[in-house]
């Protein structure tokens, strides 16, 4: 197999100097596949599979044909999977963003004593985010480095210049991401604030000067009282973005038949970020709440509607405190979401508010309101919204105290597997098996690098999760061992993902590529061991902070979870979803359950590292792993 040379790949052509993505040999792709599933499917149905694969992959058959193909495409495009993968993760996706698709930063909970307190900090916030474009837009943020697994490589910084510059716009069959490139279109130089369920355009740059803290403050305190004058309020408009996407692609085409919603629309899709002012949401703010109403701003009697869903950046501030990000998730990963949160959270604690007291007067122009002209068939899709996504998300985040990274590092273990193993170690406790895994690891190394998927339901996972589940039979130095064999095998997993080896993107080359030359889908593709392998019942990430703060999601799939982790140094903050629809799942039950794991997990490190004897197959690991010849790792 061809083994990922960074130096050598780096691509001179590319002013990066970051290397392309590299094409991973077929025949490890399709071995790498049946060992995943072999392990998660009945036994009959495994057999079936295997002949389909092996067909395909025989030599001058159908694989090796649709292979070469992808390496031709390698040849001329920057990111061979970038456009395969943007429509199949996100684009094509027809759910409701809300939930379903976007992500969502919690800040720490502000005590804001009056409405002053908490227009000032919409002011300072502002402010920050106009500096941090500035440093986007003027090529000045720092490169980052990965950390971790195979540290000290420079990451794709790509995903930045989408944070505020970007759209997310909803089409019949797909949606389209459209980037505002400022030799095609202006520079965007307003924010939408949203206040009330209504939308309201910030200039931020008035005669080629930009707002200060005083002025922002005094705009948005404007913006404030246009938003309670009864008789001027208009339908909450921007339920239509929670709706699902053909629904909100068809309410669309009816609503820019008229010129006032056109020039609305543009101002929205035009726009910086929104920054939605919300009403005090009358629940306590406890981490899963703040969650929750992050997630969906608690539906259309709370703040639901307070929300434009398709833009990239909405930064939240409720009037008790809750306060965070909704993100658009197809321009950019949680981490680049986390990137631009802290800054933000560093600058507000950095530069104290430069607002002694509040602007009276001003000669700004006066913010504007967005008119909208709603026909009866949007009124209707407007009060037929439901609150189906509100009463179905089933939330739980809980910081274990137990212990964090610093206790999985002594024993000499990556945090990351070892939390990956406990996560399979839970679901094996409450539901009797293993399931398809889904682990995002980032491909920043790469050109146009997003994310593969680490599958973390390995058979070492299964043999060491039957172990701790049948206790009575197996000894605790045969069960440390197996521990090992879980962790080693994950981290070996990790390093081919993040060095573009792992299966699911390339999988999908293999498919999207036969697609669009017209051939008839292989049977790989139309198998149900296929089906299977990309519902992923489990579907977890790592997003870490250095400030007080967490990420979250929602499930991926009707019966399955979301499991977002933060691991600090002495605990570790995990953020559960499920759908109260499905019976088979409870995210209350998976993180008791977890936090069980995490101990049995302790105490078995505590009484069994010393005991067990490293042998070859579980030789600790020493620090990060390193890439063999073969792609495998030592
Ligand atoms: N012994 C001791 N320490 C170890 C170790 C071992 N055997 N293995 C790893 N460590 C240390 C690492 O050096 C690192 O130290 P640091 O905290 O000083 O940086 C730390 O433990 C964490 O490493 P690890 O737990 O192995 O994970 P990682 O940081 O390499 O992360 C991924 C793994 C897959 C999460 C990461 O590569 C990745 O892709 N992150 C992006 C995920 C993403 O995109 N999320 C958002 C999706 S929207």
């Amino acid at each position: 197999m061809p083994v990922l040379k960074r130096e050598q790949a780096r691509d001179v052509g590319d002013p990066s100097g970051l290397p392309k993505l590299p094409v991973p040999p077929l025949q490890q792709t399709l071995d790498m596949y049946l060992k995943c599933m072999s392990h998660l499917i009945p036994e009959e149905q495994f057999k079936k599979t295997m002949p389909i694969v092996e067909k395909f992959g025989a030599p001058g058959g159908m694989g090796e044909f649709l292979q070469k193909k992808l390496l031709e495409r390698s040849e001329h495009k920057a990111n061979w999977v970038y456009d395969y993968w943007l429509e199949d993760m996100y684009l094509s996706n027809r759910l409701a963003l809300p939930v379903n698709s976007s992500p969502v930063m919690v800040f720490p909970k502000q005590n804001f004593r009056s409405q002053s307190d908490t227009l000032r900090f919409a002011a300072h916030l502002i402010s920050g985010v106009l500096e941090y474009k500035s440093l986007i837009d003027g090529r000045a943020l720092p490169v980052d480095y990965a950390r971790g697994q195979l540290a000290g490589t420079p990451l794709c910084m790509d995903q930045y210049n989408k944070v505020f510059n970007s759209y997310r716009l909803p089409g019949p069959k797909i949606d389209t991401l459209v980037a505002q490139k400022s030799t095609v279109m202006p520079e965007p130089e307003h924010i939408i604030v949203a206040c009330k369920n209504q939308f309201f355009v910030l200039d931020v740059v008035i005669n080629f000067r930009r707002l200060n803290e005083k002025d922002l403050y005094t705009q948005l305190e404007r913006i404030r009282k246009m938003a309670d004058i009864e008789e001027e309020c208009l339908p909450p408009i921007g339920l239509l973005t929670s709706d699902g996407r053909t629904q909100w692609a068809e309410a669309r085409s009816v609503l820019i038949k008229d010129s006032t919603n056109r020039d609305s629309l543009d101002m929205i899709e035009r726009c910086l970020c929104l920054v939605c002012l919300d009403e005090p949401s009358g629940t306590e703010l406890t981490d899963t709440n703040r969650a929750l109403l992050m997630l969906h701003g608690g539906g259309t009697d709370k703040n639901g509607g307070n929300r434009w869903y398709d833009k990239p950046m909405q930064f939240v501030i409720g009037a008790d405190g809750c306060c965070g990000v909704v993100c658009e998730h197809s321009p950019f990963e949680g981490i680049v979401l986390v990137q631009c949160s802290e800054y933000l959270l560093r600058y507000m604690r950095g530069s104290p508010s430069k607002l002694a007291r509040a602007a009276s007067m001003s000669e700004l122009p006066a913010p504007r309101r967005l008119r909208w002209k709603c026909s009866p068939d949007i009124q209707t899709v407007l009060t037929v919204n439901s609150h189906r996504l509100v009463k179905n998300l089933d939330m739980n985040v809980n910081k274990f105290t137990g212990y964090g990274k610093e206790f999985i590092k002594k024993q000499k273990m990556s945090p990351d597997a070892y939390i990956q193993v406990a996560l399979q170690f839970t679901f094996y406790r409450c539901h009797g098996r293993l399931v398809p895994t889904y682990e995002s690891a980032s491909i920043r190394r790469f050109q146009e690098g997003r994310v593969d998927n680490i599958r973390s339901s390995t058979p070492e996972a299964l043999a060491f999760v039957k172990a701790m589940a049948n206790s009575s039979k197996i000894t605790d130095a045969e069960k440390m061992e197996l521990l090992w064999t879980a962790i080693k095998a994950q981290t070996n997993y990790t390093i081919l993902a993040i060095t573009g080896m792992a299966i699911d993107n390339h999988l999908l080359g293999l498919r999207e590529i036969a697609k669009e030359l017209k051939l008839e889908k292989p049977e790989l593709f139309s198998d149900t061991t296929y089906a299977t392998s990309i519902h992923f019942i489990l579907s977890t990430s790592q997003v870490p902070t250095t400030e007080e703060m967490f990420c979250c999601y929602g499930p991926v799939v009707p019966n399955g979870y979301g499991a977002c982790y933060n691991p600090q140094t002495d605990h570790i903050i995990f953020c559960v979803s499920s759908f109260r629809e499905s019976a088979e799942t409870s995210s209350d039950l998976f993180v008791k359950t977890l936090e069980g794991c995490l101990k049995e997990m302790q105490d078995l490190c505590i009484k069994g590292n010393t005991e067990a004897k490293p042998t070859d197959s579980t030789e600790k690991m020493d620090g990060n792993a390193k890439v063999m010849k073969n792609g495998s790792k030592s």
